[in-house]
Formats: structure tokens, sequence, C-alpha cells
């Protein structure tokens, strides 16, 4: 699987250094080849002696060593590599490269380089819930970083227990083996925007129209096809649900956003919209609350419509997706529903489902889909949501690879 791989293993200053250890032996167990370097920090917990030993190769550790920077450099070493992994990654790393400091040869080598990075999160479980570490996570994983973990468990030096250990070797090899798998997968190169959950439409500062949608299909489609190799946008309403792997999620909450988050993700090769868009937005929404005014009369809430962000796209004349995908969730003549849907909103075809209550399709883990598209309809049995998604990622694979 990592047969001919090249990682730049990227050690940092901390106590979990001594499992990268172990990382290296796996990996050069796949065929994958693993050249070091270490910060300062973590000459401090494992020395370069036993790193080069596993490595097989010499292992760099300072900017400025003339040796080092005559003979590969910083800027070489980061490019002669297919993949970066960064472990143990430390508050302090995680904090540079989200901010492109570059003051020594680990530092240096991330921000010089046009390779995907990995990181594997470890520090304490208060470093990692600092609100500075959740900014740079989040930066970081806008600009297209991978994370593997942290776990929860015991930490090493104090006992403590909470989210901050770093992943097993093991899960970190599983990771690189995805990454790669994903790289030569059937949407590697493709580009795809996808659309999920509900949206939040105000009636004034704290009340809003909203509707069931748990965006459980759109996000395990998000999902699906960056496991397939694919650049994912995911332009997700408001959810409860974690955010799926190598993803670059965009959140809104009302129709209007979402429409201008999708349209600011194209160009792409397809568009999926499995989002719950509200239909209708309250007219002139309210600056401040409303309050009851004493007649005993409600107030009447007069409703607009809203963009249909599919037929915008589908219609949508230059930089029209190559396969535009809608959903049509209906509790009743769900195929006429549904053609009649994908004609007026111009998409290529049309995912239906029956959400009906007694389906619990709406928030549940299973989808009985039909697929609608001009040359007819295909009936899926029962499958859980991941699984549709999956199936839904392969025909779109092969209807690319078509046209
Ligand atoms: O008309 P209906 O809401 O049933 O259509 C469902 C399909 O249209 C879904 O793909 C949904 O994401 C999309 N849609 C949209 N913008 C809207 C309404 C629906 O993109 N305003």
């Amino acid at each position: 699987m990592l047969d001919g791989k090249r990682i730049l293993l990227v050690i940092g200053g901390g106590i979990a250094a001594y499992k990268t250890l172990d990382l290296i032996r796996r990996l050069r167990e796949r065929g994958a080849s693993v050249r070091a370097l270490m910060t300062s920090a973590a000459q401090e917990f494992i020395t370069p002696l036993s790193v080069g030993a596993l490595t097989a190769d010499r292992v760099f550790t300072d900017l400025f060593d003339r040796e080092d920077e005559h003979d590969v450099g910083h800027i070489r070493l980061s490019r002669e590599a297919d993949l970066i992994v960064v472990a143990p990654a430390t508050a302090d790393l995680l904090a540079k490269m989200a901010h492109g400091l570059a003051n020594d040869l680990a530092s240096t080598a991330l921000m010089a380089t046009d390779k995907p990075v990995l990181v594997a999160p470890a520090m304490n479980p208060a470093m990692w819930s600092h609100p500075a570490t959740s900014r740079n996570v989040a930066q970081l994983k806008a600009d297209g970083t991978s994370f593997i973990g942290p776990n929860s468990g015991e930490m090493a030096e104090s006992g403590e227990a909470g989210v901050g250990r770093m992943a097993e070797p093991l899960e970190i090899v599983a990771a690189i083996e995805a990454h790669f798998a994903a790289q030569s997968g059937p949407l590697s190169g493709r580009s795809i925007v996808i659309t999920s959950g509900p949206t939040h439409e105000p009636i004034d500062p704290v009340r809003y129209i909203a509707n069931r949608s748990s965006g459980k299909q759109g996000h395990a489609i998000a999902e699906a096809a960056a496991r397939a190799g694919a650049d994912v946008t995911l332009v997700s309403g408001p959810v409860t649900i974690p955010d799926p792997k190598d993803v670059k999620v965009v959140r809104v909450e009302t129709a209007r956003e979402m429409l201008e988050a999708v349209n600011a993700a194209l160009p792409a090769d397809v568009a999926i919209m499995a989002a719950a868009v509200a239909d209708w937005r309250a007219e002139g929404a309210s600056g401040q609350k409303i309050k009851k005014d004493g007649s005993g009369k409600p107030p009447a809430l007069k409703l607009t419509e809203n963009p249909d962000i599919l037929a915008t796209i589908g219609n949508g004349a230059s930089g029209r997706p190559r396969l535009v995908i809608g959903f049509a969730a209906e509790t009743g003549n769900l195929i006429e529903n549904a053609r009649a849907k994908l004609e007026r909103k111009g998409a290529d075809m049309i995912v239906a489902n029956d959400v009906s209550p007694e389906t619990g399709v709406m928030g549940g883990d299973a989808n009985t889909v039909r697929l609608v598209t001009k040359d007819g309809v295909e009936e899926w049995p029962t499958l859980s949501k991941r699984e549709v998604a999956e199936r839904l990622v392969t025909l779109i694979a092969d209807c690319l690879k078509e046209a």
C-alpha cells in the first residue's frame, strides 16, 4: 500500500514523540521511505540517533546547519516527499503553521512545502481545548491540512484524562494509507460542492423558521466523495453532527447565505444539493425581538420566497457544473414530483426519498432512495445513509468518466 511513498516526518517536542519511533517502523514495514526532521524540543524527548537508526537515513535538525542547507535545504526537504506527517504536532507547531511563522527547520519546511500535510496533535487536554488552539485547528483545516486525532484518554506526564493523546501509530498509518488511497481514488482531481442540513430563516433576532433535516445524508456524501479523492466543499446549514473528514466546511444559516457560499465554491465538476433549504423566509425580519402588544392578537408572519439554489446552479448558463444533482424529499407522489423538479431546476439527476414521518428518514440513519434521470427511474433498496453516499459517489465517478 505504501510502497515507494516518501514521507517527511516532522517530529515535534512532546512526550508522544516516543510513539513516532514505532510509527517509523510501521511505515517502513509497509514499503514507505521515511525522512525525519526533528525540532529542538523533540530532541529533548528522543534522540536523533534512535530516529536515524529507524529511518536508516540522516536526521535533519537545524535550519542553520551549513551541511544540511548545502546538501538538501528546507525547500528541497519539503518538496522531496509525497506527504508530510507532523507527529506529535504540539500546540506550538500548530500555532506556527496556522500563522505562517517560520523560525526553525520544521516550520520553514512546513511553510515551503507544496505537498499535503497530515498532523497528529498531542498535547495536554487544557491546551487542546484552549480557544487559541481551536482557532488554529479551524484555520489549518480551512487551509487544507488533514488531522488524525487527538484521542481521549490518560496523559503520559500528568495522568490527567481528556482529549489530547496522540493517535496510535497504527491509526496514523491508516490515515496515511487513506490519504494515498484517495489520491488514486475514482474522484481524484474532481471538485465537488455539496449542500447539507437545514437553513434557519430569522423572524427576529431570537426566533427562526427551520426544518428537521439532520444533515446526515449530505455530510455522508461529502465524506464519501473525499474518501474517493475529490476536493470537497461542504456548505452546511446549522447541524449538530461532526464535520466530515478532509472536507472544506463552510457554515451558513440562511438560504441566501447558502447560495452565496455555493457560488463562491464554483467552478466545480459536480454540485450535489442535499440541503433542506427553506422555501420561504420571513419578509422583513425584525431587528428587535417581537413583543406581545397586549391586544391579544398574534403578529402576522408574512413570508417571501427564497432563492432556489439548485435551480440557480442547474439552469445557470456559464460555469454550470458538469453534473448537477438535487434531492427531493417528499411525503407523496414521489416520482412525479421528482420528475417535475428535474425539469424545472435543470438538474441531471434527482435523488428522491419519502420523508413521511413513519419512514424515519428525517434524522434517521437509513434511507430508501430512487434516482430519477431523464432516462428513467432507478430504485435502490433501503440502505444506510453512508451506503447511499458510497453508491452515489461510484455513480458520479462513472458519469464523469463517460462524459
Ligand atoms: O423544491 P424542493 O425544495 O423540494 O427541492 C429540493 C431540491 O432543491 C433539493 O436538492 C434542495 O437542496 C434544492 N433546493 C435549493 N434551494 C431551495 C429549495 C430547494 O437548492 N430554495
